[in-house]
């Protein structure tokens, strides 16, 4: 019988990639969403992708008693846990919604797991947890810094709440670096209904929109004065979470801390330069202000997960630089 897994967030932009991976690895995922920024379509362009049929509840994660009452919840192997908030300026805005919603859906998850003697969990965690680090590149061992935003707050508390809860033995906490680009096919990728805050989906919009880039700040303590960060193809995030489950499954240890990411430290003009390139087109773009929030400089060291999962990123920045520009134009 194919391993039935709850993904929440699962029609998100990393969810919707990871979905798609666990259905092309066997398992039967069931997803659920609150579609606060996305939509219901994306289950379709699933199926269109998978040729499968994907089950979906469209609930919010915070609610505990409305997941308890889902008919879900037999012989569940895995829940794979992506629904949170995601946007660094955001949550400098609106730090309290971030708070009770990222902090709060994971604690009901939690809560569901005890219930339903549910073994194994996957989170969604991030690089910000690092804030700004003193020597890179991160590995999983690098200290846990101030954090930079009310977002990186909520991964620092979701991560230590995981570690230290007896809800949970078995757990995976997977540090996501930027994950760009979209699936080869164009019918999933990065949707932001919500104001668009990420680079490389700023990059697309400016293009088709004709407007202008704004590069947050060329007077960083960098190579060239902008932003260092670590891209990675999103293809290549989702195999992580199957690569770990399985992990879970048939390992005798039973908690991970991984750094996801391609290892190298791009800057943000160096990414513009990338992205032009990939695609023979001119990125309209202009110095502005810093933005509040950011990290200077965050890249990773991934040799735990590629020792420990046998997982190994096989898309280049370039190619995630032509989906993603694919993406914009065929949506
Ligand atoms: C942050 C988190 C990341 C998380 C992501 C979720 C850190 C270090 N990283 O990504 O783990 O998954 O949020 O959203 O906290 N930029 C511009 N102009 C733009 C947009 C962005 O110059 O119009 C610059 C930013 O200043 C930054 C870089 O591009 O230096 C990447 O920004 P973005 O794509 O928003 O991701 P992070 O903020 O790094």
């Amino acid at each position: 019988m194919t391993k039935k897994i709850i993904v929440t967030g699962g029609t998100g932009y990393i969810g919707s990639h990871t979905v798609v991976e666990l259905i092309k690895k066997g398992y039967n995922p069931v997803i659920i969403d609150n579609l606060s920024n996305s939509k219901k379509e994306v289950i379709s362009r699933i199926e269109k992708i998978c040729k499968k049929k994907v089950s979906f509840f469209k609930i919010d994660c915070t609610k505990e008693k409305k997941l308890k009452e889902l008919p879900i919840w037999d012989d569940v192997k895995g829940i794979i846990h992506f629904a949170a908030h995601k946007s660094v300026s955001e949550s400098v805005d609106f730090p309290k919604k971030y708070l009770s919603n990222n902090i709060g859906s994971l604690e009901a998850i939690l809560n569901i797991m005890k219930y339903y003697k549910i073994e194994n969990l996957v989170f969604s965690s991030s690089c910000t947890v690092y804030g700004n680090p003193e020597k890179l590149p991160v590995t999983e061992k690098s200290k846990i810094q101030e954090p930079t935003s009310p977002y990186a707050l909520t991964k620092q508390k979701c991560e230590e709440i995981i570690i230290k809860s007896s809800c949970i033995n078995n757990y995976a906490i997977l540090r996501y670096f930027n994950p760009i680009g979209a699936h080869k096919s164009s019918l999933i990728g990065e949707l932001n209904l919500n104001k668009p805050n990420n680079l490389v989906p700023l990059i697309s919009k400016s293009i088709k929109e004709k407007t202008k880039l704004y590069v947050y700040g060329d007077d960083y303590n960098t190579h060239d004065g902008t932003c260092v960060r670590d891209y990675i193809h999103v293809c290549d995030v989702a195999s992580a979470h199957v690569k770990v489950l399985e992990k879970l499954f048939t390992s005798n240890k039973k908690k991970y801390i991984l750094n996801i990411g391609l290892s190298k430290g791009v800057s943000v003009l160096e990414l513009i330069k990338q992205f032009e390139q990939a695609n023979n087109i001119k990125v309209n773009y202009e110095i502005s202000n810093r933005r509040e929030g950011d990290v200077e400089q965050i890249y990773a060291n991934c040799k735990l997960a590629e020792k420990e999962l046998k997982w190994f990123p096989e898309r280049s920045i370039k190619q995630a630089l032509i989906d993603a520009w694919n993406w914009e134009k065929n949506n």
